[in-house]
């Protein structure tokens, strides 16, 4: 750094309050001695769960490179790797949720903070294809074009903890097509398919129509894929449907519901399966009830009905602070 730039800043420390001759006066730092060093550093931070989170980060770090002996070229790789990482981030493509699923860091944030009282659905991972433009759907729609898959039947109820149906939920819905490939994975995407927003009626019934989703890899071809593959793992998650259901008053809720027998429902590559979330098509020969619930074609169709319950606020508040006495969090 230029010595004009070494002033100015500072001069600009000063002007925010940081009393240079109260800084730690350290230099000729080791490996023992830098950890102590940086906490010193930003121990004038004045927010004290930044201050105790980026202590920790620290910590976990350094701790981290010592415990490896972590080599000039193996930072170098993580340093690429983040940066290729950032950089096959699109508006439709979020590649650092990816890896943070991959890792196992997506499923531990909602264990810590999605507890759920007992009798609510459990949530899962949001999972890198949640997209905004669905199109609104009518109560009993479809939400996929047809020739997208086998043909699959959906409805429930959206309810509180006490049984009692939410009108006018908002639910999100999203899946793969009969090819296992999200809408967004295809180049000529002109709009949303196999994706859609419905509202429950007023005793908080839903029904929609949609296609069987299929077990999918995960998208491989960027540096986390690499990295799965580096690790000798596989790139599957198994068959699901996506839900995200909001309703005033009540927890906003991310799940996924997973099809029963799917070959990867013990090994799913981002870690979201949850066993109350595996559910179990039926088959439904009666091809009159196949065009009565507006499938184009008359033939045997999957149906599954689940239920959504909800947690309220004040519900998954004490369910969260019962958790968090068990991992000590603030
Ligand atoms: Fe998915």
């Amino acid at each position: 750094m230029a010595q004009k730039s070494v002033i100015e800043a500072a001069e600009k420390a000063k002007e925010h309050g940081i009393d240079l001759s109260k800084l730690p006066r350290n230099m000729d730092m080791d490996a023992s001695t830098i950890t102590d060093h940086v906490h010193a550093m930003n121990s004038n931070c004045p927010d004290e769960r930044t201050k105790f989170i980026f202590h920790s980060l620290i910590q976990h770090l350094h701790d981290f490179v010592r415990e490896t002996a972590l080599t000039t070229e193996e930072w170098m790789t993580a340093i690429k790797f983040l940066t290729a990482t950032g950089q096959k981030c699109t508006d439709i493509r979020q590649e650092f949720m990816l890896l943070s699923d991959t890792l196992g860091v997506s499923t531990l944030i909602d264990a810590i903070n999605n507890a759920k009282p007992p009798g609510a659905t459990e949530a899962t991972v949001l999972g890198p294809f949640y997209t905004e433009d669905a199109h609104d759907v009518e109560n009993g729609g479809s939400i996929a074009s047809e020739g997208k898959g086998d043909y699959l039947y959906v409805e429930g109820r959206v309810t509180d903890t006490q049984g009692k149906g939410i009108p006018n939920a908002i639910i999100d819905t999203w899946e793969t097509d009969g090819h296992g490939l999200y809408d967004t994975q295809y180049d000529d995407r002109t709009e949303p398919d196999c994706r859609g927003r419905l509202h429950t009626g007023e005793d908080g019934s839903f029904a929609y129509r949609a296609v069987v989703p299929v077990s999918y890899p995960i998208p491989a071809d960027g540096p986390v894929g690499a990295m799965v593959a580096t690790l000798g793992r596989h790139v599957f998650r198994p068959a699901h449907l996506h839900v995200r259901v909001e309703a005033p008053g009540f927890e906003t809720l991310i799940t996924t519901f997973f099809m029963d027998g799917d070959e990867y429902v013990h090994s799913d590559a981002v870690f979201g399966v949850k066993s109350s979330l595996i559910t179990k098509p039926e088959i439904v020969e009666d091809v009159e009830l196949t065009k009565a619930r507006g499938f184009k074609e008359a033939k045997p169709h999957a149906y599954i009905k689940r239920d959504i319950v909800l947690a309220t606020h004040e519900e998954a508040v004490k369910a969260r602070q019962l958790l968090a006495t068990q991992y000590k969090r603030a």
